[in-house]
């Protein structure tokens, strides 16, 4: 298998050449549970990690290992792990770090289901969040106490398209020899390259933009593969790991694992006993879109800049945010950061509150109404009643989520056509 530097050949073709036995230049889908031993030593040595192989594909796939090692070359990090969602990509990730006592520091606007699950579920298991606001950086290290394990942000917050200064957030981060988990989403890794602003775990929902068509649910953490865990505030990895023969991750390894610790354990505990694994079909949906992924998202965001000038200029609009548009509060950070472009997300608020906003999601036709963003079609929903309705009105501001903010997907259509679809959504409110 050749290396590749180029962001858009690593999409089109890392991790896989052609299957040597059957010559397949497409990635075959290892529809299989399980996979055979030569030999008892082998097996026991998988089981040990004295070597890499298949064994279980709960474990790992050699579909969904083709889908990592591209996902680890585009957002440049070291190892991947890939999920069932992008959801368990969070939960996983957490509870890799963070046991019972502990606390995480997060920004506040954030996917609702990701809130809830650190807002309503962790504390049922003993881990706590600190919610801050995240347009202003200073509020992390302020939240910061001993039992923090890590630090958590959006680097682009849904719905309300805050950008975070993850350069700042990281700045602190690396100040308290914390690790920083992003969620990526909204930007992908053609966007915003997390691990060079300082990220050390970076999530990605594959079901939005990197699958980009709609198609598969999934979700994948990527491991930077420079955190040092060996300070003893991460027991996890510093205690022999009931859950793992004893193992000491961060001090038993050789060092070249050391580096990607944070994916060995994810994978051997949580992805291994509590079961979220990737189908490998899956998998394969995703590789199909990566393979395009950097052609969609220059059409994604062109075509979301247009809707926001559109929107922004509308009679019948109270207000709009999308970062790449001046005069958005995130606009200078997204001009330092996201210089490729602000993502496909546009929000705004209708005059006439929720039920002209309700009115106008009913009478669009190219846009689909339904609770997924990142498709290859334009996509609209009304938050406060679906996506966040679990949100209290308190945490609901927090969030930036207000009762008029329709949220908008911005397909790859032709610009000319997504225009008249709003237009026509407009005119009847
Ligand atoms: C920013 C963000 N992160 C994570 C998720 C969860 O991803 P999944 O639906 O794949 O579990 C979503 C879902 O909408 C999201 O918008």
């Amino acid at each position: 298998m050749s290396e590749h530097t180029s962001f858009d050949t690593i999409a089109v073709q890392a991790g896989h050449s052609p299957d040597p036995t059957t010559l397949s230049r497409g990635v075959p889908v290892y529809r299989t549970s399980s996979f055979t031993f030569k030999s008892a030593e082998h097996a026991a040595n998988l089981f040990a990690l004295k070597e890499f192989g298949n064994i279980y594909s709960r474990l790992g796939n050699p579909t969904n290992e083709v889908l990592e090692t591209r996902v680890s070359q585009l957002e440049g990090g070291l190892a991947s792990v890939s999920v069932a969602s992008g959801t368990a990509a969070i939960f996983n990730t957490v509870i890799t770090i963070a046991k019972s006592g502990d606390e995480i520091v997060s920004a506040s606007n954030l996917y609702g289901g990701t809130f809830t699950m650190f807002d309503a579920i962790l504390p049922d298991f003993g881990i706590t969040t600190k919610f801050v606001d995240v347009r202003k950086s200073e509020q992390f290290e302020k939240a910061i106490t001993p039992k923090t394990r890590l630090l958590f942000l959006e680097t682009i917050g849904n719905p309300a398209l805050d950008v975070a200064d993850i350069d700042a957030v990281s700045a602190i981060a690396k100040k308290h020899h914390l690790p920083l988990v992003v969620d990526a989403t909204f930007t992908t890794p053609y966007l915003l390259r997390s691990i060079e602003h300082g990220a050390d775990v970076v999530i990605n929902s594959l079901t939005k933009w990197m699958g980009g068509h709609g198609t598969a649910i999934g979700g994948i953490a990527v491991d930077a593969g420079n955190f040092d865990w060996s300070d003893p505030k991460f027991e996890l990895f510093n205690r022999p790991d009931p859950a793992y023969h004893g193992l000491r991750w961060a001090l038993d390894l050789p060092p070249e694992l050391r580096k990607i610790a944070f994916a060995l354990r994810f994978r051997t505990g949580p992805l291994r006993n509590l079961g979220a694994c990737l189908a490998p079909d899956n998998a394969w949906h995703f590789l199909q879109g990566l393979e395009t992924l950097h052609l969609r998202m220059p059409r994604h965001v062109d075509n979301a800049l247009a809707v926001a000038k559109f929107l922004a200029k509308h009679p019948k609009v109270s207000w709009v945010r999308y970062p790449g548009l001046e005069g958005d509060p995130s606009y200078e950070l997204a001009k330092r950061l996201l210089p490729k472009g602000a993502g496909g997300m546009v929000v705004f608020g209708l005059k006439g509150g929720k039920s002209a906003g309700v009115k106008f999601i009913e009478c669009l036709s190219l846009f689909s109404h339904l609770a997924n963003v990142g498709d290859a079609k334009s996509l609209a929903i009304h938050p406060a009643t679906t996506t966040h309705s679990q949100l209290s009105e308190e945490q609901m501001q927090e969030g930036g989520i207000t009762a008029d903010l329709v949220r908008l997907s911005i397909g790859i259509e032709d610009q000319g056509d997504i225009l008249a679809d709003l237009e026509r959504g407009l005119a009847a409110t």
